[in-house]
C-alpha cells in the first residue's frame, strides 16, 4: 500500500481553517470541497487514459482522454458525500457508487447499512472518498469489498489520517493483489480513547451536515 501525503501550503492553509472549531458549517463545506479538488489532482496522477484523435483549428493532433471503463468514485456515506462534488469537478465523466458505513462507537468496527455499487467491478479503477482515516475499520472494509468485486486499482482520498489507521490498513490489506493508495491531506498525531483523530477536526459528518 502506498501512502501519499499531499504536502502543499494551500492544502495546509485550508486544513488549518477546517480544523478550527470556529469555522461554521457553510465554510467547512466549502473548504472540504476545495481540499478535495486539490487532493483529487494528486490522486488521479495515474488515472487510466487512452489516445484520442482531434482536430484543432490549425491541425490534426492526438491527445488523450479517460479510458473505458470510466473510473468509479465511491463516497462513504455520510461524511464522504461532502467530498463528492469536489471530486466530480475533476472527473466529470466518472461513475458514482455509494457505500453507507457506520462506525459502532463502542466497538469502533464498521457496519455496512447501504450499498449501491455495480456488481461487477472487474478492471475498474476506484476512488474511495472518506474524510477521516481514524481506526481504519471503515476504509479497510470498503477497500476489501471493492477488491473482492474485481476492482484492480483502488485509491482512497482522506482529508486527515491517523497513524493507527494507516498501520491497520497496511496490515489488514496486505493480502490484496490489487494496488491500494492512500492520498491524504495530513497525518495527525494519534487517536484518542474515543477513536477521534488528535488534533483532527472533530466529527466530519457533524461539521458538514449538523449533529443528528
Ligand atoms: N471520524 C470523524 O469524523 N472524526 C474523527 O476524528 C474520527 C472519525
Amino acid at each position: 500500500m502506498r501512502v501519499h501525503v499531499a504536502d502543499h501550503p494551500l492544502i495546509a492553509h485550508k486544513l488549518t481553517y477546517l480544523r478550527d472549531r470556529r469555522t461554521d458549517t457553510p465554510t467547512f463545506r466549502r473548504l472540504t470541497d476545495e481540499l478535495v479538488t486539490l487532493l483529487a489532482y494528486e490522486a488521479t496522477r495515474e488515472v487510466r487514459v487512452a489516445p484520442f484523435d482531434i482536430q484543432t483549428p490549425v491541425a490534426p493532433t492526438q491527445g488523450i482522454h479517460l479510458a473505458s471503463p470510466k473510473p468509479l468514485v465511491v463516497p462513504i456515506l455520510r461524511a464522504g458525500l461532502g467530498m463528492l462534488d469536489g471530486m466530480m469537478r475533476m472527473l466529470p465523466t466518472a461513475e458514482v457508487g455509494f457505500l453507507g458505513m457506520l462506525r459502532n462507537e463502542e466497538t469502533l468496527e464498521a457496519h455496512t447499512y447501504a450499498n449501491r455499487l455495480p456488481d461487477d467491478l472487474e478492471a475498474r479503477q476506484c476512488y474511495v472518498l472518506d474524510p477521516m482515516l481514524a481506526t481504519g475499520g471503515t476504509l479497510a472494509a470498503a477497500i476489501r469489498y471493492l477488491a473482492e468485486r474485481g476492482a484492480d486499482d483502488i485509491t482512497a482520498i482522506t482529508l486527515l489520517s491517523a497513524p493507527e489507521g494507516i498501520e491497520r490498513l497496511q496490515s489488514e490489506l496486505s493480502d490484496l493483489s490489487c494496488p491500494v493508495t492512500i492520498v491524504t491531506g495530513a497525518i495527525d498525531e494519534r487517536l484518542n480513547e474515543h477513536g477521534y483523530i488528535v488534533p483532527g477536526l472533530g466529527d466530519a459528518g457533524d461539521r458538514l451536515y449538523g449533529v443528528v
